[in-house]
C-alpha cells in the first residue's frame, strides 16, 4: 500500500459485467499483460517480497495463477509447480476438493513436485472466498512443504478484514476488485 505502481495495476484490470454468468462482475486481467511496464511491475512487487525468503517453490493455480507464478519463480530462483483442475495432470497426483458457489471443484498436484521441508508460496490472480487457495495450501502441506504465504493480484476486502488469513496462512493482495 502506498506503492505508486498499484494504481496503474488496478487501472489495467477491466470489469466485464455478467461474465461468465448473470450477476458476476468478471475481473479481466488480460489488459495488464498488454502493457509491459504494468506487467513487469506486477511481477516485480511479488519478486521484491519473496526474493530473500529462501523460497524454493512457487505454486501457481490454474488457470490465471499460471500467468504470474512462473515469472516470479524464474526471478527468485525457485521451481514452478502447477496446481491443476481435476484430470489435467498426467502423473500420479494428490487431490483436494473445495466448495464452489454451486457444487465443488478439485485441485491436483503431482506427487514428487515438492520435497519435505521446502518453503512455498501460492500464487493466483484473484482470491474471493479463499476456497481455492485453501485447497492449494492443503496439497502443499500434505507433501510436507511449508507454505509461507499466499498471494494474489486481486483480493476482496472482506478477506482483508478477516485478518488476511486462510488455513492460518497470510494472504498478500495487491489491489481490490474494480
Ligand atoms: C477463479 C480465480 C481463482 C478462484 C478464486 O478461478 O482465478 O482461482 O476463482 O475463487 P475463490 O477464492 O472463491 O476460491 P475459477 O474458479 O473461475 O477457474 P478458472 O481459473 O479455471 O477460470
Amino acid at each position: 500500500k502506498g506503492d505508486p505502481r498499484l494504481e496503474a495495476i488496478s487501472d489495467a484490470i477491466r470489469v466485464i459485467p455478467h461474465f461468465p454468468k448473470p450477476g458476476i462482475m468478471f475481473q479481466d486481467i488480460t489488459p495488464l499483460f498488454l502493457n509491459h511496464k504494468v506487467f513487469k511491475d506486477t511481477v516485480d512487487i511479488f519478486v521484491e517480497r519473496y526474493r530473500d525468503m529462501a523460497i524454493s517453490v512457487v505454486a501457481g493455480i490454474e488457470a490465471r495463477g499460471f500467468m504470474f507464478a512462473p515469472c516470479i519463480a524464474l526471478a527468485i530462483g525457485a521451481k514452478f509447480v502447477p496446481l491443476r483442475k481435476r484430470g489435467k495432470l498426467p502423473g500420479k497426483v494428490i487431490s483436494e476438493a473445495y466448495e464452489l458457489e454451486y457444487g465443488e471443484d478439485c485441485l491436483e498436484m503431482h506427487v514428487g513436485a515438492v520435497q519435505q521441508g521446502e518453503k512455498a508460496v501460492v500464487i493466483d490472480d484473484l482470491v474471493a472466498t479463499g476456497g481455492t487457495v485453501s485447497a492449494a495450501i492443503k496439497l502443499l502441506e500434505c507433501m510436507g512443504a511449508e507454505v509461507v504465504e499466499c498471494a494474489c493480484v486481486i483480493g476482496v476486502p472482506e478477506l482483508i478484514k478477516a485478518e488476511n488469513r486462510l488455513n492460518g496462512k497470510a494472504l498478500y493482495m495487491l489491489v481490490e476488485p474494480n
